[in-house]
């Protein structure tokens, strides 16, 4: 038997919703996986992750555990879509096929708060496993071990323009640079901003995005670890035609939301940008459901 999970792209944070909010699109890494009589066999992705540390093998190995799937070894194939360490959720796509893969081997897939919880687990944050899991827009809440992730509706069609650098930059590296504490002023717009984010969405004030995309707990940080961050965000934020703009998850990827209709967006913003985006790829996507 083999088993194929397809997983989406998120897009973590919008902004003020820092390990809360997420979103899934429309690019995909999909994973194969087959029993077999003793061995791991991982094939598809680049060499140094074909070895007992990858994250879908380990993934897969916890989640086995836990539903009692008595396994000798196991064949994985991956098929990527969706760039490495750009803050697009790829690890998340790893840890969710994994724990989706092994269940399946056991009928369980239905439990998805199962595979939620224990997704968090490994990611440590639910932001971007639960829209890769349940698909839209969540926003999630953690307490202890249990998590609650709810969608939100979000009115309007948006599509979302990734700016994705060539380099990489990793979560870790990406959380190192954030404050421990934070200050009041700068924590009440941060609720105050999310609030308007999910508020705009599900009643279609495009108006609201803008403002409602303004963080203080980790843009401004992050942002120093980005080339020319300053600088590409500026022109998106005097773009009349983008609703606004983010960091995507730990970054280094940058997000505009534009409207459905606005078919000469990314034409238009590669001209705008020009040469800040260097070697930078552009590319359109819509929310995953
Ligand atoms: N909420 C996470 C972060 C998303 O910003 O660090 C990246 O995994």
């Amino acid at each position: 038997m083999k088993v194929k999970v397809k997983v989406p792209a998120t897009s973590a944070n919008l902004g003020p919703g820092f390990d809360v909010a997420g979103l899934a699109l429309t690019l995909y890494n999909t994973f194969t996986f087959e029993l077999n009589e003793g061995g791991l066999n991982i094939t598809g992705c680049p060499t140094q992750f074909c070895n007992e540390e990858n994250l879908t093998y380990q993934a897969f190995s916890q989640a086995a555990q836990s539903c009692g799937l008595d396994f000798k070894g196991v064949n994985i194939h991956c098929e990527s879509q969706v760039p490495y360490t750009r803050g697009l959720g790829s690890s998340s796509t790893c840890i969710v096929a994994g724990i989706v893969g092994a269940f399946a081997f056991k009928d369980k897939t239905d439990d998805r708060q199962e595979i939620l919880e224990l997704a968090t687990k490994i990611e440590g944050h639910p932001d971007n496993v639960a829209p890769a899991i349940f698909g839209g827009l969540t926003v999630s809440v953690m307490e202890e071990e249990q998590v609650l992730t709810l969608n939100v509706p979000v009115k309007h069609e948006y599509r979302f323009v990734a700016l994705i650098p060539p380099f990489t930059l990793s979560t870790e590296e990406s959380r190192k640079v954030l404050p421990q504490t934070l200050d009041r002023q700068d924590a009440i717009k941060n609720v105050s901003h999310l609030a308007l984010v999910v508020a705009s969405l599900i009643n279609g004030y495009d108006d609201g995005l803008k403002l409602g995309f303004k963080d203080r707990l980790h843009q401004p940080y992050r942002g120093k670890l980005i080339h020319n961050y300053d600088e590409i965000m500026n022109v998106l934020e005097n773009d009349e035609n983008v609703l606004g703009c983010y960091l995507s998850g730990a970054g280094p990827t940058l997000m505009a939301v534009i409207r459905e209709e606005d078919k000469m967006g990314v034409v238009r913003l590669k001209e705008e940008l020009g040469s800040l985006l260097n070697d930078w790829e552009v590319i359109k996507l819509e929310l995953d459901h």
